[in-house]
């Protein structure tokens, strides 16, 4: 049993549902380049880089494109991406999401946002959440993409926490071993099938109790 001072939640898929977002601009991208991509394909893009989703997408296609050239389209699917999240509502939160975090803080407990997404700051403005994270860790702070711990570290360090002391939320397999290679705990938000490495499994933060917690 490890003593839980800090818990560091993953964005996309653990607190709000984007992945419908993602997929809908990589999709777009994908018809405009003359090519299509499933919802099977788009498991493979959570938690992954921008760049590295396209890298997959063009691969998918069969496309080969030159380094500014990706840089155009990566540029141009985050525009489509931002026009829908600058939409987004406090009702997107998934649920238990807010819940959760507001019990954290009740009982004491230091909470970051550890994202590898460049827009965080919006959808957390959007949603209206922002004031629950004692640390925002995201794409713009990091260089290092999941499964590298960076992004985790990083939040445990601002918060001052040691890493052994923190655990992680996550929906993505690449996530959930960025928190071991950090030396923290992963509690994985989906199926147990897919999530596999996990120290434990929940469908999502409405699941999610103190108790669990300690249990960890
Ligand atoms: C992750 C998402 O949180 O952020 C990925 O799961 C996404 O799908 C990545 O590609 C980068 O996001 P953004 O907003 O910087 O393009
Ligand atoms: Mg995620």
């Amino acid at each position: 049993m490890t003593t839980i001072k800090a818990c560091i939640f993953d964005l996309d898929g653990v607190i709000v549902d984007t992945a419908v977002y993602h997929y809908k601009a990589w999709k777009r991208l994908a018809n405009e380049l003359g090519f299509d991509i499933t919802e099977e394909q788009n498991e493979n893009l959570k938690g992954v880089s921008r760049m590295r989703s396209l890298d997959l997408v063009l691969q998918w296609g069969g496309v080969t494109k030159t380094d500014a050239e990706k840089e155009e389209l990566a540029t141009r699917k985050n525009t489509w991406y931002v026009e829908m999240i600058n939409k987004m509502t406090p009702d997107e939160i998934l649920p238990g999401a807010k819940e959760f975090l507001q019990a954290c803080i009740d009982a004491g407990l230091k909470t970051a946002l550890g994202s590898a997404s460049k827009n965080s700051a919006t959808i957390l403005e959007k949603v209206g959440i922002a004031h629950f994270f004692n640390v925002v860790i995201d794409g713009n702070k990091v260089s290092k993409p999941k499964p590298d711990p960076e992004v985790f570290l990083k939040g445990a360090e601002e918060l001052g926490i040691p890493a052994e002391n923190c655990v992680v939320f996550e929906d993505a397999i690449a996530g959930v071993e960025a928190a071991h290679n950090g030396g923290m705990k992963a509690v994985g938000i989906g199926s147990p099938q897919v999530l596999t490495e996990a120290d434990l499994v929940i469908s999502g933060l409405d699941k999610m109790t103190l108790v669990k917690l300690k249990e960890l």
